[in-house]
């Protein structure tokens, strides 16, 4: 089977330095293409080199144009606004792409729906299996317990995460919702220090007992090895819009 090349936007970042590192150690897979925002201070340096490895042979570029020309599939961390851009970029080049970004708005999330139309584009906002599992189990549980329960959703994050709640928190609001509670009902609290990867809790508390369903990432490389999957799994879609309950064949 042919290599699989693909594209990362945001190589610089926290999480595209990771990206660079799972995918140049992953069965066949390649690293095609690394771009970050013009002007960034890594426009020029070797991908691998800067996410710590051997040089890989691959520059990062501010050309996102070309990196989707020479891309089998791109995965996109980067920050709203630039996600916008990518996916029309996606759609006008057939290029199927995975989305990480969080924090979208509804101008990103038209965009999305656009571009979806014409290209398959898997967008999530956390890419761990655990994590999407937690998501079934919470709209399960939502289902079951009435409002004699109290739900809250606690989050805590990295001092350098700008989105708060994160986009997984209002995920799991959206599953608290679809297990059938009303918004209003659902107490949230984020908490951003340190270096924490990031921790989110489900309460459901009632009188006499509580149950806390909670995830923990030690490693940001469980969201890479994620969208790394994505991307393998995209490839051979149609065009249309998927999370990650799709790529893992959850529900
Ligand atoms: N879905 C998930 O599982 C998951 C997990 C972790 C982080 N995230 C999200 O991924 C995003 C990135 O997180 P991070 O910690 O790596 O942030 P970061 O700030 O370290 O990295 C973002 C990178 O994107 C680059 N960028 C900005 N505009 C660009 C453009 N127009 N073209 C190309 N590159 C551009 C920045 O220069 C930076 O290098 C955030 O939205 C974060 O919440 C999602």
């Amino acid at each position: 089977m042919a290599t699989i090349k693909i594209g990362i936007l945001g190589a610089a970042g926290r999480m595209g330095q990771m990206l660079v590192r799972e995918v140049a150690a992953g069965q066949g897979i390649a690293l095609a293409g690394a771009a970050d925002m013009a002007g960034h201070a890594a426009i020029g340096k070797d991908a691998g080199q800067l996410a710590g490895l051997s040089p890989l042979g691959v520059v990062i570029t501010q050309d996102v144009a070309t990196l989707f020309a020479t891309s089998d599939v791109v995965i996109d961390f980067t920050l709203p606004a630039a996600t916008a851009a990518h996916v029309k970029r996606a759609a006008e080049t057939k290029t199927p792409i995975v989305i990480g970004t969080t924090g979208l708005g509804p101008a990103e999330t038209k965009a999305i729906t656009e571009a979806a139309a014409s290209v398959a584009i898997v967008q999530a906002p956390n890419m761990s299996l655990a994590v999407n599992l937690l998501l079934a189990l919470t709209r399960k549980a939502a289902s079951v317990f009435d409002d004699s329960y109290d739900v809250a959703i606690s989050e805590m994050h990295h001092r350098h995460k700008v989105d708060a709640p994160s986009g997984t928190a209002l995920a799991l609001r959206d599953a608290v919702e679809t297990g059938g509670r009303k918004r209003d009902e659902i107490t949230m609290t984020a908490i951003r220090a340190g270096d924490l990867a990031g921790e989110h809790s489900v309460f459901f508390i009632g009188e006499g007992e509580q149950l806390a369903l909670t995830h923990e990432a030690t490693s940001r490389s469980v969201f890479a090895r994620g969208a790394v999957h994505a991307a393998r799994w995209v490839l051979n879609q149609p065009p249309g819009r998927y999370g990650m309950q799709d790529v893992l064949g959850l529900d």
